[in-house]
Formats: structure tokens, sequence, C-alpha cells
């Protein structure tokens, strides 16, 4: 439950839309599910496999399967990614609890979709809005890890996370009805292969390890928490398919509101945002349906930011411990929810344009690093978490894991990292 509260979050109600809008639908959903269940299944596995075995987060994991320190590097590398994701999701965070309380003002009533978008440019360009509202976010996730009520959260979103799935099926469903729904539904469904460029199948790679937490060292400090008896390929599976059908369930509401609404697919990383105001216009109770919705989107997305936060606040600790100034969970939360604080801001300010020269070459830090994080570093960490099992973990080590069959080995040792590398050097024009 907690490995699927981190993994449905913004990457499938925010990013999962925009992506696929971008991409050209049908074609790309295919690949997208495709993906999630070849390459996703044996690279979440691994990632539980590799925490579960030795009991570790990602600093320590390395280390004490391979018996060296050679991947020490790679586990930094993992600590990096995690920090510049976070550096643009609380940002998105913070929009959603922008939403939620325009929602509660009842500010949406009466907007049409020209007004809802220079709505949410307005927004976009102010930068003290956004920060306050992402700090908001950051300190929200930083107070649960502080006082420990994980738990608590948890036996929340084990109540709060299925009604968020029954508010997607209730408004997918309503969706279907609306004029231009059934052209949405078909831009979804309907493939249109020549669309797929090799840029597009790296895109579809790295938005379904987005979605699925996978390449950066998340899950395998989630497996590191595991109890001995868990089945690492049943929690695996549902937790794949919970993501795909959250995923599919939000392009379901989305896509057919652009066609009814007068939306653009291409509209970029504010298309969910602009589109389900207009969604709850039309609904049963605008008010009561759109706060509750956006105040389930605000939780799935703290259960993520919980997640992502939890990764480095483990890692900290566990890497400043061999050190002369070992750092306690306290410590870390603060440490890490400054730099935060800091770099959200920077992201803030440089995708505002408040800051002219905070850009990366020419885009804004937001951008550049949902970019870098989502179609490099993520494909990257997760080549490399296949060739680290595949190929220098000691057999032995798995001997009495069920799970590292034959065909797991196979797959991880060969199937992963050569398609990984066809699909990079193909999308970089080398091959
Ligand atoms: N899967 C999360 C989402 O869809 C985002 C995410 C990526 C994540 N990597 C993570 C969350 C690591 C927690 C931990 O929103």
């Amino acid at each position: 439950m907690a490995a699927a509260g981190s993994a449905v979050g913004l990457g499938s109600i925010w990013k999962f839309p925009y992506i696929v809008g971008e991409n050209g639908g049908g074609a790309f959903i295919i690949l997208y599910i495709v993906c999630s269940m070849i390459f996703g299944l044996p690279l979440v596995m691994n990632e539980f496999l590799v925490g579960k075995l030795s009991g570790k987060s990602a600093y320590g994991a390395f280390r004490a399967l391979s018996g060296s320190g050679r991947w020490q590097w790679f586990a930094w590398l993992t600590m990096v990614s995690v920090m510049l994701l976070m550096s643009f999701y609380f940002v998105v965070t913070g929009w959603c609890f922008f939403y939620l309380v325009e929602a509660a003002s009842n500010t949406f009533a009466n907007m049409d979709s020209q007004a809802l978008m220079t709505y949410f440019r307005t927004f976009e360009r102010h930068a003290p809005l956004m920060t306050i509202y992402a700090i908001i976010a950051i300190v929200l996730t930083a107070s649960v890890l502080w006082f420990d009520v994980n738990k608590g959260i948890e036996r929340l979103s084990k109540i709060l996370m299925p009604l968020l799935f029954l508010m997607l099926i209730l408004m997918a469903f309503h969706m279907v009805f609306l004029d231009g729904g059934i052209t949405g539904l078909r831009f979804l469904f309907e493939p249109d292969f020549s669309k797929l460029t090799p840029k597009v199948i790296l895109e579809a790679v790295g938005l379904s390890f987005f979605t699925l937490s996978l390449g950066i060292g998340a899950l395998i400090t989630y497996g590191g928490y595991m109890p001995k008896e868990q089945n690492v390929t049943t929690t695996s599976i549902q937790m794949i398919v919970l993501v795909i059908v959250v995923s599919l369930l939000s392009g379901m509401i989305v896509f057919p509101a652009v066609f009814a609404y007068g939306f653009s697919p291409t509209e970029g990383p504010e298309l969910t945002f602009v589109t389900l105001p207009a969604v709850f216009q039309h609904m049963f109770s605008p008010t009561l349906t759109s706060v509750s919705f956006f105040a389930l989107m605000c939780v799935a997305a703290l259960t993520s930011t919980i997640s992502m936060m939890e990764v480095i606040v483990a890692f900290v600790c566990e890497a400043t411990a061999e050190t002369k100034r070992p750092l306690n969970r306290h410590q870390s939360v603060i440490l890490v929810a400054a730099i935060q604080i800091v770099t959200n801001t920077l992201c803030i300010l440089s995708m505002t344009g408040t800051v002219s020269w905070l850009t990366v070459m020419g885009n804004n830090f937001f951008d550049a690093a949902n970019d870098l994080v989502t179609d490099v570093l993520i494909p990257i960490g997760a080549l490399g978490m296949a060739v680290f099992t595949g190929w220098f973990v000691p057999k032995a080590r798995y001997q009495g894991s069920r799970v590292a069959s034959f065909i797991y080995l196979v797959i991880l040792r060969w199937l992963v990292p050569i398609a990984l590398i066809i699909i990079f050097l193909n999308s970089a024009k080398i091959i």
C-alpha cells in the first residue's frame, strides 16, 4: 500500500495527460503500457529485492550486495536525482494546494476555457504566490517525517486513495456522455503509429519509469522496510496495474474535456490544471466535487513527496552515520527541507522569469529539471540498477529467493540493458 501511495501521484494525474497529449495519444499509450509491463515489472521487482536483501537504503544497499564500494558513485547519483525531482515536484504540489483553495472560494465558476487558461498563466507568473504554496507543501511533508506520523498518514491514505480512485472512475464515466467525449477517447485509444519517433519512444520509457517511481532508489528504500514474508512479485504486479489504471483514468477525464471544451492537447504542463475546473463546472455540485477532487489530489501528491523525502532522509542518516558528524532523523529532515525550499524557490524564480538569468541552455529550471529527471536520470538509473543486479551481485546472494530465477537474470542482464541502450542511442540520433 505504501509503495502504491508513493507511486500514484502527480505522475499519473498531472504528467501523464500532458505528455500523452504532446506525443499524439494512442500509439504513445500502447508504448507506455508495454514498457511498464516488460521493463517495469522486472525493474520494480529488482529494486524491491535489492532493498529487501540488503535491508538498507540506496546508500548502503549497493555496497552490501556487491561487497565493494565501486558502486558508491551510483548511489550518490540516485540521491542527486531524487533531490532534483523534488525541486519541481513540490512546485506542482503547490499548484494543487492553490487550486484546492481557489476551488473552495468558487473562483472557477462560470469561467470559460479561455479564462481558465489565462487564470493559470497569470498564476504561473506570480512568483510569491507559487513560492508560498510550494513552501507549504515542503513544510507539510517535512512535518510528517519530523513527527513520525507516517503510519497515521498511511492509514488515512488507505481510505482516501480508494476514494480518489472512485472519483476518477465516476468522472471518466461522466465524460463519455459529453459532446466531444468520444473524440477524446479516440485520441487516447486509436493508435497512429506514424507518430512514433525515437524521441517519443524515450519519452514513453521515461514517463513509465517516472510514474512507477523507478530508477532513483526509492523502491530500494521501500524494499528495505519490507517484511521477510512479503511477496515481491505480487506487490510489484499490483503496484504496476494500479499505476497504469490511474494514469489511463486521468487521461479518460482530461482528453474528452480537451475536445469538449476547446482546449489543445498539446497545452503542456498546465493541461490538467486548466481542464479539470472546466469538467467540474458541468458536474453535480461543482464546488463540492472540485474541492473534494483537489483535496484528494493534494493527498496523492503528498504521499509521493513524503516518500521522496523519506528516501533522502534515510540516505543522509546512513551516509553521515560513518562520519564524525552523524545526523539524526530530525536534523536530516531540517537539512533536506531547507535545501528544497531553496531549490524550489530557484525553480519558481526561473520559470516566472523573475530572475531572467536563471536558465540552463535556454530552458527555465522547472522545464530543465523536469526533462532531465524524466528523460535522462531515471532511465539511466534504471539501466544502472539492471546492470548492477545482472552483473555485479554474486548469484549466491539470491539463493533462497524464488524471484531470482534464470529468466529474471536473463532479463536484467541482457534484455533491459540492451533495449535501453538502443533506445538511448536511437533518440540521440547515434544509431
Ligand atoms: N511515481 C510518482 C508519481 O507518479 C513520482 C515519483 C517518481 C516518485 N519517483 C519517485 C515518488 C520516488 C516517490 C518516490 O507521482
